[in-house]
């Protein structure tokens, strides 16, 4: 019994080993068309980088191996290209493509077993423009992306200026002369998970906290591998959670205040949602979820109590981050970015954070600042009507003062 038992068990071995292993490989390659799905685009996130990610990318052992995928449910893989650090990412999980699939299939009115996700963008695409004459790329988004309707942030607040940048900035000066397939592109981007768009308009190298984009390919986005999430901070000691928390609120000021005119909110806080690269720095890794205001928008059009900064007052929200886009999108300025730093991330029992970054503030740092009462007050102000932002040029310098 116990040899046929350890025959059947080396032949199964040498059956994997030699055969199964062409049919069914036991690592996962990102250039593999059923990985990245090469065969949607443009229903897919891009394609410049497939070059890349043939000859030079590397995921680590962990990553690739097959059986394991079932533990990745988020579709984050880890690696190296060049020897740069990197994260590819499917930007959602499986059922949620799969989901956004059968949609646009449905739309098409494609029965999905027989459906390419790119016939049936094609097919809404020509349904919505007739004559394929368009040379309003910046419309023809819009009208795409209501009919087929999406559940992420990035156009929420209506502003053309947002688009138009954007497609100078990744596709180059002239708008009208946006690809077709370019446009389906950043169409389903939108759609499904507009970080690759976001990463490349923010980019680290004008300053903003985010991830150095490389490049999609299908429906992967390979971009630069941060670190650990700031949960691995809540038991620092106090100099790493106050360098921290400063910089948490340095980057909330800049998404409030910036050069571009365009206010970032935040519209999900948590410590994973954060990372801290090896020098200390602290940045944002999920771009999914933001609202973009445009200034200049709201100050053209005007609405009521346009001037007026919106204050966040934490209503109908125990467990949660509250806002009201409606609002957000018609303010020239918010406090919703301090609101969601400190209610969420910094004081103790915070949504995000039961201990809040900022526990157990030393004892002569108590004595000697204000910095418990100042962040109370940020996280929610005494006097409700009161906006947060005279105070955080106050908080940021008292916490200056002790780094
Ligand atoms: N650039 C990066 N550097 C380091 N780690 C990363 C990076 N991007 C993602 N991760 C890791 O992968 C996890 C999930 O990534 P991401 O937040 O983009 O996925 P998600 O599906 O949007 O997650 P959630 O829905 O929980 O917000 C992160 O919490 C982090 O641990
Ligand atoms: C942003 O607004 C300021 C002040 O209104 C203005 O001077 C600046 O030119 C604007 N910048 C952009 C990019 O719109
Ligand atoms: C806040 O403002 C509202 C309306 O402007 C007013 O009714 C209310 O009394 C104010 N609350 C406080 C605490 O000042």
């Amino acid at each position: 019994m116990r040899i046929r038992r350890t025959f059947y068990f080396f032949a199964f071995l040498i059956f994997y080993i030699f055969l199964h292993r062409k049919i069914f490989p036991f690592y996962i390659k990102v250039s593999e068309d059923s990985f990245n799905n090469f065969e949607f685009c443009p229903a897919c996130y891009g394609t410049k980088f497939c070059p890349q990610i043939l000859n030079n990318l590397e995921l680590a052992t962990e990553s690739k191996i097959r059986l394991f995928k079932f533990l990745n449910a988020k579709n984050v893989y880890y690696g190296q290209i060049n020897n740069a650090e990197i994260v590819a990412k499917k930007l959602a999980h499986d059922w949620e493509l799969e989901k956004m699939d059968k949609k646009l299939c449905d739309l098409a009115e494609i029965s999905y077993i027989r459906c390419n996700p790119k016939d049936a963008l094609y097919f809404i695409y020509r349904k919505l423009n007739p004559n394929e004459e368009n040379r309003d790329p910046i419309n023809m988004i819009f009208k795409l992306v209501s009919h087929i309707e999406t559940v992420t942030d990035i156009l929420k607040c209506k502003s053309k200026r947002l688009l138009e940048y954007g497609i100078e900035k990744i596709y180059g000066p002239n708008v009208e002369d946006l690809k077709t397939d370019e446009l389906l592109e950043l169409v389903y981007t939108i759609l499904v998970n507009p970080e690759p768009i976001i990463l490349q308009l923010f980019p680290p190298q004008e300053g903003w906290p985010f991830p150095r984009y490389h490049g999609t390919c299908g429906r992967v986005l390979v971009e630069e591998y941060i670190g650990p999430s700031l949960s691995s901070v809540m038991d620092a000691d106090w100099p790493t959670r106050l360098q921290v928390s400063y910089q948490l609120l340095q980057l909330a000021f800049l998404f409030t205040h910036n050069h571009l005119n365009f206010s970032l909110y935040l519209t999900d806080v948590s410590l994973d949602n954060f990372a801290l690269s090896p020098d200390g720095s602290v940045f944002l890794i999920d771009a999914e979820s933001l609202l973009f205001a445009d200034k200049v928008q709201i100050s053209k059009d005007q609405p009521a109590g346009w001037r007026e900064p919106c204050i966040s007052r934490g209503e109908g929200c125990h467990d949660c981050l509250s806002f009201s886009v409606e609002d957000l999108c018609s303010h020239v300025t918010a406090d919703h970015n301090y609101y969601a730093i400190c209610h969420s991330l910094l004081i103790p029992g915070g949504y995000a954070s039961d201990r809040g970054l900022l526990h157990d503030i030393p004892p002569e740092v108590e004595a000697s600042t204000e910095l418990r009462s100042l962040i109370q007050e940020c996280a929610m102000p005494s006097d409700p009507n009161q906006s947060r932002l005279p105070l955080v040029p106050r908080l940021l310098q008292t916490m200056r003062s002790l780094i």
